[in-house]
């Protein structure tokens, strides 16, 4: 029998059929409700809002699950930890690749490596410390000026490669910026290298030295990836889906997607959390202090790393990266002081009333920034990397939505609250 819910209001009682999704989560259908009754509903930040039907992937916030395509995030990050651009195809086309599929995406992900010349030249001339997330941003749209032929994709074969298109040049646009901030030679992609290994290249070799690529340090950065490739609705995908809801094309979306990304709410998080680790390691704040910081209302302080809008549990990336520090940093010899103080704030927070009463655990950005340090990477360069690793699940949502029949223009509403209706003054009779 299909599950309704009723709408009482005054005389009007209406019938909104309930949704069901296949993990048992449902959502009240809300769709016809402008149309029946002529009300909207209120519901800031979408935070009670289902903005689509999706089946890549999926979050139980309160047990603490996250999979990809129906496969627990854990599963990919077992060891050995499949391979970055495994989970890419995964989330984009929807099942696991087969060798030939697999071979073919890693040809077009080779042969689209390069950067367009032009787009290379323009970015010589930006201020050498440029944020790199501004770089990225604005060369992904960029790329839409010298790909022309990938801004309408009704064929399977001209998505595949500008996907690969997409996947493979921003690592090659996120070295370069690096690059560029240090004043360096661009070090262009060496196609023998696999994905992680190329860019860990183009980010360290120089003209006449190659980055010795150490095995632990790719796995280190494939497994990143992997973690942060896709988290369904969140606020830089609901960008890409806006954006892409007005049919513009997937350089254009993803663009945004990135600049999204960058606020400390989100992806910049990452940064914060190591600008916080850094301030107690120099003596700036005691981690009790931190955490007072954290709990004062006066304060606009956040614990950053702490907390999620889904996860009122620990986030499963956080886990598995917490348990990466742990192993990959003995192994190459960098122990950083810095886990030390992360560990002790956890531990603080977890066994504290106001993190305890608001379910506020370590999400993904708690570890990951001190797993990127030990792989070498700069602090500026952290969301970029987050950025890499997410554009797999941007194009997977970007194409789900374009695919979907039923989709149509994301246009919210509002409830206007500002003047009723008042005359214009000209300027000589406006009251000082
Ligand atoms: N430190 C201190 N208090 C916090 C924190 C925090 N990190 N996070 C939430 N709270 C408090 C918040 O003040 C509020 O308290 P009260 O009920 O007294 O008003 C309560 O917990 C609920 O928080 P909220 O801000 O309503 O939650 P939200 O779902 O709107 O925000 C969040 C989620 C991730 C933006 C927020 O937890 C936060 O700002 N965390 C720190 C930044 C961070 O780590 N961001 C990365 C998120 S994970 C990666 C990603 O998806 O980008």
């Amino acid at each position: 029998m299909k599950e309704s819910a009723i709408l009482q209001i005054g005389d009007q009682r209406i019938e909104l059929p309930v949704i069901h999704g296949s993990e048992g989560g449902k959502s009240i259908d809300i769709s016809g409700l402008l149309a029946k009754t002529g009300l909207t509903s209120y519901d800031p930040a979408l935070a009670n809002t289902a903005i689509c039907k999706s089946a890549i992937t999926y979050i139980d916030g309160d047990k603490g699950i996250l999979r990809y395509r129906g496969i627990a995030v854990e599963e990919f990050t077992a060891q050995p930890t499949p391979n970055f651009v495994e989970v890419a195809w995964l989330l984009i086309f929807g099942h696991l690749p087969t060798f030939s599929e697999l071979d073919h995406f890693r040809d077009q992900l080779t042969t689209h490596e390069l950067l367009h010349e032009d787009v290379r030249d323009v970015y010589q001339h930006i201020p050498a410390d440029a944020p790199p997330m501004a770089i990225l941003s604005a060369a992904l749209n960029h790329l839409a000026c010298v790909h022309k032929n990938y801004l309408n994709v009704d064929d399977p074969e001209s998505f595949l490669e500008v996907t690969a298109s997409i996947i493979s040049q921003v690592r090659t646009i996120a070295a370069f910026s690096f690059r560029r901030s240090k004043g360096l030679p661009h070090m262009y992609p060496d196609p023998r290298l696999r994905y992680c290994a190329n860019f860990l290249h183009m980010m360290f070799s120089s003209p006449y030295q190659q980055y010795e690529i150490r095995p632990e340090v790719e796995d280190a950065l494939n497994l990143l990836f992997i973690l942060h490739a896709d988290h369904e609705q969140n606020c830089s995908t609901s960008t890409v889906r806006t954006v892409g809801s007005a049919k513009a094309n997937l350089f254009s979306s993803c663009a945004a997607g990135v600049s999204a990304l960058w606020g400390p709410l989100h992806g910049g998080a990452n940064v914060k959390v190591v600008e916080m680790l850094e301030r107690i390691y120099e003596g700036g704040m005691t981690p009790q202090q931190c955490i007072n910081n954290a709990k004062d209302k006066d304060n606009p302080f956040r614990l950053f790393g702490f907390g999620h809008r889904v996860y009122r549990n620990f986030d499963p990336r956080a886990k598995v990266l917490r348990e990466a520090c742990d192993r990959v940093l003995p192994n190459i010899d960098r122990q950083d002081p810095l886990l030390d103080i992360a560990r002790e704030l956890e531990s603080l927070a977890l066994n504290d009333d106001y993190f305890v009463e608001r379910n506020l655990y370590p999400n993904v950005d708690f570890y990951s920034g001190i797993l990127l340090r030990a792989i070498g990477i700069p602090t500026n360069m952290f969301t970029v990397c987050f950025a890499i690793g997410r554009l797999p699940g941007w194009i997977a949502q970007w194409k789900e939505q374009n695919e979907d029949p039923g989709s149509r223009i994301i246009r919210p509403r509002q409830v206007y609250v500002g003047n009723t209706q008042t005359g214009y003054v000209p300027i000589t009779n406006r009251e000082v």
